[in-house]
């Protein structure tokens, strides 16, 4: 047996984006000896692009909003499928973590009065997002930081976790290895808390950055968890689109929510055409009111630039589809000329430099070219909405990892808030859980299979290149598992995913073990292959179209499907099983607010 570094702790937390982070502040300030992993590093997580505000109904700036208008936004964002007790968690508690971040050190933007300020964001009934110019997940991340290091919390930076450990059916540790000298490393804990985040390098064109390849969805999936919602998938409206080289990039929320604009080339606004039912009644039909609710939210309607994600990247999509597209392949997005080039620095510090230094293009002055990019995924790990537990014991999740939270489309800003409130949640739930107990031992045999598994890339004796692979499945997903989906391109995408799994096998690397982005990748592939499958399988089995899951075979919502979760499980054989289960239902008083 190779030799394997080890340690011991009551709560091992694996991700540090702010869930993560959150949920280790939580567990150490009751008495746990806590640990975070980060397969990156500190400061590096995907909450940073979550640019624009962290949504909490505090009525700053609308005081008639309060938690009951928030938790309905969010279940008619989500088209519904949320778990209800879950947005409701949320929308009560949102405002104390965002005040609890402030304690903490956290530099808001202010009302003139000195009060966090809030701003506008697709979806929201009133300006709810509190926000840092447009780099609130950053400051989000500095504190938290900030506080973990305070606290003394053991960080295992550039560590990647390749294997979660079973003890009769509970989870009580994880293996995996340094990135930096491929030396093996295991973690003994009494609870575990999966943190790690999404998988949009799934798709070709992503916000992602190299850490978003699904690896807690698929650790948690192995050890025996259920997932739901797998087929929703968020593709933020707007993205770079031009140069190449950038495509992608996030492009914020808050710059429609500042007063921007889409418009297509031939300089119509065309999100007048694509207002859903759903939405009708409250969205603005003309320019003027449109952009007189900015300031007048009593009396002017909602302008449709500012619909939930999902119905905004359709539009997109149908416009650069119908040949109205930019030059890149995008529509325009001005924020130039409706608002002057003070308040757009001010309030858009990081959209100015980013096209400024990306694109060359000022955007105090310029139109930006954007289009949808993978985002945020809904689907994840099944939790108990009180303590973010996972089906598997020992197990929690929290963050873009665990679902529920925003049902079929996820509303912006809510990510943040998110983080913020089911990141202590799960904190709290596995200490206490690992205050009561002992831990338990480690299975020699799964530690063993799991170091094999992470050398066998450099023992395959065959051809593949992971690159080649990971590319191939990117641009399959890109193509046939898109914003866009049928049956016909489904299919044939499972007979694809089900090829590159062949080809998976063969996957072979070389040189050693000490920093090999080589092998990192062929071991990132296993991830990426498995929640493909999983998305596809569960994209297939939804026959109707709501949220982030479209179907071109089944272009309405039907009434069947709305009732219900896809359940993920994986079989054992390793196939990926899929069922259906309804919803839990909503209590009277919660239904109350939905009557009109
Ligand atoms: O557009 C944005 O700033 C992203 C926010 C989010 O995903 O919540």
């Amino acid at each position: 047996m190779v030799s394997v570094e080890s340690h011991d702790y009551d709560v091992l937390i694996i991700g540090a984006g702010g869930a993560g982070l959150r949920a280790a502040v939580e567990a150490t300030a009751r008495g746990c000896k806590t640990a975070i992993i980060t397969k990156s590093l500190l400061g590096k997580a995907h909450t940073v692009m979550a640019e624009g505000g962290m949504a909490a109904a505090m009525g700053n700036v609308w005081e008639q909003d309060n938690w009951k208008v928030h938790f309905r936004d969010t279940m008619r964002g989500g088209k519904m499928l949320n778990n209800w007790r879950m947005a409701q968690i949320h929308a009560q508690e949102a405002p104390d973590r965002v005040l609890e971040l402030e304690s903490w050190g956290a530099l808001f933007d202010r009302t003139p009065d000195g009060r966090i300020l809030q701003r506008d964001f697709g979806g929201h009934r009133y300006a709810r997002l509190a926000h840092v110019g447009d780099r609130t997940g950053l400051e989000m991340i500095r504190i938290l930081q900030q506080k973990s290091v305070a606290e003394d919390i053991d960080v295992f930076s550039e560590c990647t976790i390749n294997q979660l450990l079973v003890n009769d059916s509970e989870v009580n540790g994880a293996v995996g290895y340094w990135r930096e000298t491929g030396e093996l490393v295991q973690f003994r804990a009494k609870s575990v808390i999966m943190a790690t985040g999404g998988l949009g390098r799934i798709w070709s064109v992503t916000s992602n950055s190299w850490e978003g390849t699904g690896d807690g969805h698929s650790l948690a999936m192995n050890a025996g968890a259920e997932m739901i919602d797998m087929e929703f998938v968020q593709f933020h409206p707007t993205g770079m689109v031009a140069p190449a080289s950038v495509k992608g990039i996030l492009v914020t929320e808050g710059v429609r929510g500042d007063g921007g604009t889409l418009r297509n080339s031939l300089g119509e606004r065309f999100m007048f055409n694509y207002i859903p039912p759903m939405f009708a009644s409250e969205t603005a039909d003309t320019e003027e009111e449109a952009d007189r609710w900015y300031t007048d939210k009593e009396n002017a309607r909602r302008t449709p630039d500012l619909l939930p994600r999902d119905e905004v990247a359709r539009a997109i999509n149908s416009e650069v589809k119908a040949g109205r597209g930019s030059p890149s392949g995008g529509v325009y997005l001005d924020i130039a000329g409706r608002r002057d080039a003070d308040y757009i620095k001010r309030r858009l510090p990081s959209m100015y430099h980013q096209f400024r230094e990306l694109a060359g293009v000022d955007i105090t002055k310029e139109s930006m070219e954007v289009g949808p990019t993978a985002h945020y995924v809904m689907g994840g790990v099944r939790v108990d909405p009180e303590s973010a537990a996972t089906s598997i014991g020992g197990l929690y999740a929290a963050g873009e990892v665990a679902a529920g939270l925003h049902g079929s489309n996820r509303l912006g800003g809510n990510s943040l808030s998110d983080l913020l409130v089911f990141g202590k949640r799960a904190g709290e739930f596995a200490a206490e859980r690992a205050i009561q107990m002992d831990h338990s031992t480690l299975d020699k045999q799964q530690i063993e299979e799991a170091v094999s598994r992470i050398a066998k890339p450099f023992e395959s004796e065959g051809t593949e290149n992971p690159y080649t692979v990971q590319s191939d499945l990117r641009e399959l997903m890109q193509s046939k598992v898109g914003i866009i989906r049928n049956r016909s391109d489904l299919e044939s995408a499972l007979v694809e995913i089900a090829q590159l799994k062949g080809r998976e096998k063969n996957v072979t690397v070389s040189g050693t073990r000490r920093y090999n982005p080589g092998w990192h990748t062929a071991l990132d592939l296993q991830h990426l292959l498995s929640m493909s499958e999983a998305i596809a399988k569960a994209a297939l089995e939804r026959e109707e179209s709501r949220g982030g899951h479209t179907r071109e075979d089944f272009p309405a919502p039907s009434d069947e499907f709305g009732k219900l979760n896809i359940v993920v499980t994986l079989g054992d054989s390793d196939e990926v099983n899929i069922k259906r289960e309804p919803l839990t239902e909503m209590p009277k008083e919660l239904a109350e607010l939905f009557k009109d």
